[in-house]
């Protein structure tokens, strides 16, 4: 039953995606011409295509071809293939060009001298083949990295220095047939990488460690050479006993650093994919914790582990009930509840509902779960909370469980050992800002006219003014507001998240990762004041209007645009309404002039002085002030 619903709803967002790309199609076609030759600005020592890439010929003639490019044969050709090695090329990769050529396929940059961390080509989710060995790309490649680009069937990375593990998602490409990563720095355990369609795979010359799974045991030894540290069967080198552990000290302990793997695991091998879509209606990602555990945890201990832990996890869950929980709230199996307005749910509860990773990031990684009552709740982890002792955060945290604004998530609930940190809040479908704006191009992107994104503007504004109040005497009150944490209601209200947590953050790093030490201030005089928000307001605001990821999102500044530096540069042009998104300008022309002044409202935000920046309340004043038509 719940299959064929599923299948049902299916057909309907797939008719439905139809008739929108239907309807949006002719106005997003700029020339794969324009986009190529903007990809090409962002290179440096691209000489080698100037005497082809010429503005105003054609890419696709077959009399003259531009260098590089390949086109699908016959009229109203376009761009299907990138082939650029052994050119020297260096610079920037203009990730938004690239994904604006709709039908692109295969990239090949092989042998050039690209670096810094790999760029975010998964933007380009219909990408068949991604050729990027031999350059100088570096850093880690985030473990979800390839969740959505589904169409792979060739990458090869080798020859650069690539660090980090290796990431999980390349084992659920169902039609990968080859993947080459060798001589890259390369550490940690082989992930599970042995798809049917998998044909030729080279992990060589790494530093890679532990066990080869025993899954990948048909490509013999020869991909793993080079990996001295590396041991099973595969390479006939005994691994040396793990530490083993006392079942009767399966405490609670040992149920967190459960529950820690579960995550971990989850984490790597279930795709990014939920934020955007409809969870709701996606099975692949829905497993259960249980059978996570069982495929990708190899060894019975581990799972007498696992069943040991979950009879502890009743039993505390009970014991706790027993002692009616804790003394300012109901805490049920670790888990104190601070907001009953969802239900009072435990550990227990989330150890045994379907979860999915919901992303990795920032101030720590996030997953969902369904909950027998009905609940679908989001958990997140929190890194280097460790400021505060355990009283101390309960106060702070039962503080923000306490807001009730229409446009504030609180959370709901919270685990505290000193190890571990977990803050639970209801699960918001329609998934962040982030996701709808730039997610799955097109669907979302079309529901986001005008009315709703000033209706998410106003929103956003309303729940920022709240905080400024409420926490008016912290030097950051929201301190991280940036598209992925901005959730959308059914009816695209937004409401922030992770807001407010400044106070709680230790590690000076992980401070860091909040959205408003992005701002000019804290990178160049490590200064933060409530404007800092301010700044990340102005940011959500360019865009949402432009449609544009913004690069400050990126911790390199490569790929997306640098709305701050675009509005400039526009407003001193005088030409502000060539930024806002095509798809609203088209649709509601009537409103152009109200959406220049949310563009300029968004430039007064991100001024880059911060004493000449507007104040938060000013900020509020003018949205509230920008109407509909
Ligand atoms: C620039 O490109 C040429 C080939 O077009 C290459 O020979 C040369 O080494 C490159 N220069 C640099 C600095 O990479
Ligand atoms: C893997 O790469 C190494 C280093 O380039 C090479 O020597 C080896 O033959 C390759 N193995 C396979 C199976 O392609």
């Amino acid at each position: 039953m719940a299959v064929m619903a599923m299948a049902a709803v299916r057909c309907r967002l797939l008719l439905l995606s139809i008739l929108i790309i239907y309807t949006i199609t002719p106005s997003l076609s700029v020339g794969d011409d324009m986009l190529l030759l903007d990809f090409k600005e962002s290179l440096k020592n691209s000489s080698a295509l100037d005497s082809t890439w010429i503005k105003g010929t054609n890419p696709c003639d077959s009399k003259k071809p531009w260098v590089g490019v390949e086109c699908n044969a016959g009229k109203g050709s376009f761009v299907i293939n990138l082939y650029l090695h052994n050119l020297g090329l260096s610079g920037d990769i203009n990730i938004d060009s690239l994904a604006d050529l709709h039908g692109l396929r295969v990239i090949s940059f092989e042998n050039n001298k690209f670096s810094g961390p790999l760029p975010y080509f998964n933007r380009l989710t219909a990408l068949k083949s991604l050729y990027l060995s031999g350059n100088e790309f570096s850093g880690e490649i985030p473990s979800d990295y390839f969740a959505k680009m589904g169409h792979l069937k060739k990458i090869e990375l080798a020859r650069n220095k690539f660090s980090g593990t290796i990431p999980d998602s390349l084992g659920k490409l169902d039609f990968l047939m080859t993947l080459k990563l060798e001589k890259n720095d390369f550490s940690g355990p082989v992930p599970s990488i042995a798809q049917n369609s998998l044909k030729e795979i080279n992990l060589s010359f790494n530093k890679l460690q532990g066990e080869i799974p025993q899954t990948m045991s048909r490509f013999g030894t020869n991909p793993f050479e080079g990996n001295p540290d590396l041991c099973g069967p595969i390479v006939s080198k005994e691994c040396k006993p793990q530490a083993t552990t006392d079942e009767s000290q399966a405490s609670s302990g040992t149920k967190w650093v459960i529950l820690t793997v579960v995550v971990a695991v989850l984490l790597v091998t279930i795709l990014f994919k939920a934020k955007h879509k409809d969870d709701d209606f996606d099975i692949r990602g829905k497993e259960n914790l249980d059978e996570v555990v069982q495929v990708h945890k190899r060894g019975g201990s581990n799972r007498r582990m696992l069943s040991s832990s979950r009879k502890g996890s009743s039993n505390s869950m009970h014991s706790s009930s027993r002692r009616g929980g804790s003394q300012h709230g109901k805490s049920v199996g670790d888990l104190v509840v601070i907001n009953e307005e969802k239900g009072i749910f435990g550990l227990p509860d989330l150890m045994k509902a379907a979860a999915e990773v919901l992303g990795n990031g920032g101030i720590g990684s996030a997953y969902k779960a369904a909950m027998a009552n009905g609940v679908s709740v989001v958990v997140k982890r929190l890194r280097d909370m460790n400021k505060l002792s355990k009283d101390a955060f309960d106060i702070e945290v039962r503080r923000l469980g306490r807001i009730r604004h229409q446009n504030i998530l609180s959370p709901l609930a919270y685990h505290f050992r000193k190890e571990e940190k977990l803050l639970v809040s209801e699960y918001i479908p329609k998934g962040s800002l982030l996701f709808l704006l730039h997610g799955d191009r097109g669907i979302h992107h079309a529901e986001l006219n005008w009315p709703t994104r000033l209706k998410i503007v106003k929103g956003v504004a309303r729940g920022m003014g709240f905080l400024h109040t409420e926490f008016a005497s912290y030097e950051l009150p929201h301190g991280n507001l940036k598209s992925s944490n901005i959730l959308l209601s059914s009816n695209y209200e937004p409401l922030l998240m992770d807001y407010a947590l400044y106070p709680l953050i230790s590690n000076t790093q992980s401070v860091q990762a909040l959205f408003a030490y992005k701002s000019p201030e804290a990178i160049l005089y490590q200064k933060l004041s409530p404007k800092s928000d301010v700044y990340c307001l102005g940011i959500v605001i360019l865009e949402t209007i432009t449609g544009k990821f913004p690069s400050q999102y990126l911790n390199n500044q490569k790929g997306g645009t640098d709305v701050v530096q675009w509005i400039r540069q526009a407003i001193s042009e005088k030409r502000v309404s060539e930024l806002i998104d095509p798809e609203i300008a088209s649709a509601s022309k009537s409103s152009l002039g109200q959406m220049e002044k949310l563009l300029h409202i968004g430039a007064a935000c991100t001024e880059s002085k911060y004493d000449k920046r507007i104040e938060m309340k000013e900020a509020i004043r003018s949205i509230e002030e920008t109407q509909e038509v």
